[in-house]
């Protein structure tokens, strides 16, 4: 693990600096049925820092909406804990706004700066002028100044996921949660949102913590990388990956980073396939 960890000769101050954002430790998720329960993440470790991209990546049924879920303060860990800001987490908080895959996650009967003013208006963030200038603020960072008084149903879906995108960091929450916010699109309109995703950030240098099953998404929005074994879900690996834009996605290194993760991601499944071949042809 590449936790950063102050080092001697720093102040109390700079200690603060490096002190994890979202720090979650040895977290254990369960769901509980009458019949039985479902391990979704074993004994799970990072810790996100300021302006950090961070992705969690893993297969299909590994756990990553449930760690979003517990982050988001809608799932209590049976084992470890989770804090942000040095506080135990135990309950939502618009501290930690969430994006979904989904494009049905605005209200279909408001406007797109009525959808954007919702939360800081009901949360009591801010009152009407201060809600109304930063919602347009932030429809403007995901361009979409022309389409405010638009309704939801005029929109494409990455129209939709600008919006609540833009909704999510109008309430300028301490870390921005993505729940695979590209999955549902094209992928020419998915390659766009990643760049003005990225466009975004260089912008604010807000936080977050971006969760995806593409190796390559992974990659070019991360700028550090958890890899997370199949179900329940258990950290493989911590990855650097600071350096790749999409520039840089024909390049021999960003060749060569994806093979890796796709080796962590695949090994066990291929290894799994051989003994039992191997099983097969000796039966
Ligand atoms: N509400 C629930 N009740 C019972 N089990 C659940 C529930 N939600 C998720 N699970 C189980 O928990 C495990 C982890 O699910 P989770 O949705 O977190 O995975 P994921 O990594 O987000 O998968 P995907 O990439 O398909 O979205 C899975 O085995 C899933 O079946
Ligand atoms: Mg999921």
């Amino acid at each position: 693990m590449t936790a950063i960890q102050p080092v001697d000769g720093l102040s109390k101050s700079d200690a603060v600096a490096h002190s994890p954002l979202l720090s979650v430790k040895d977290v254990t998720l369960q769901y509980k049925t009458r019949e039985h329960i479902v391990t979704a993440t074993y004994r799970v470790s990072f810790d996100v820092f300021q302006a950090d991209r961070f992705v969690l990546l893993g297969p299909s049924g590994c756990g990553k909406s449930s760690l979003l879920k517990g982050v988001a303060g809608f799932m209590a860990p049976v084992e470890g804990t989770m804090k942000l800001n040095g506080r135990t987490i135990d309950r939502p908080s618009p501290d930690r706004m969430m994006v979904f895959q989904e494009f049905d996650q605005l209200l279909p009967w408001k406007t797109v700066l009525q959808n954007v003013m919702f939360p800081m208006l009901t949360s009591g963030r801010c009152k009407r002028k201060e809600a109304r200038e930063r919602a347009l603020r932030f429809i403007d960072k995901v361009n979409l100044t022309k389409f405010r008084d638009a309704y939801p149903h005029m929109l494409s879906g990455g129209m939709k996921q600008r919006v609540a995108i833009a909704r999510a960091m109008a309430m300028e929450p301490d870390i921005l949660l993505m729940d695979e916010p590209f999955a549902a699109l094209d992928a020419l309109t998915r390659r766009k949102m990643q760049e003005e995703l990225l466009q975004l950030w260089e912008d604010t240098r807000f936080t977050m913590l971006f969760v995806t099953h593409s190796i390559e998404e992974a990659i070019i929005v991360g700028s550090r990388i958890l890899v997370l074994s199949p179900h329940p879900g258990r950290v493989k690996a911590e990855l650097n990956a600071h350096q790749f834009s999409h520039a840089e996605q024909g390049r021999p290194e960003f060749g060569a980073l994806t093979q890796r993760i796709h080796n962590m991601l695949f090994a066990e499944r291929i290894e799994e396939e051989a003994l039992s071949k191997a099983g097969a042809a000796h039966g």
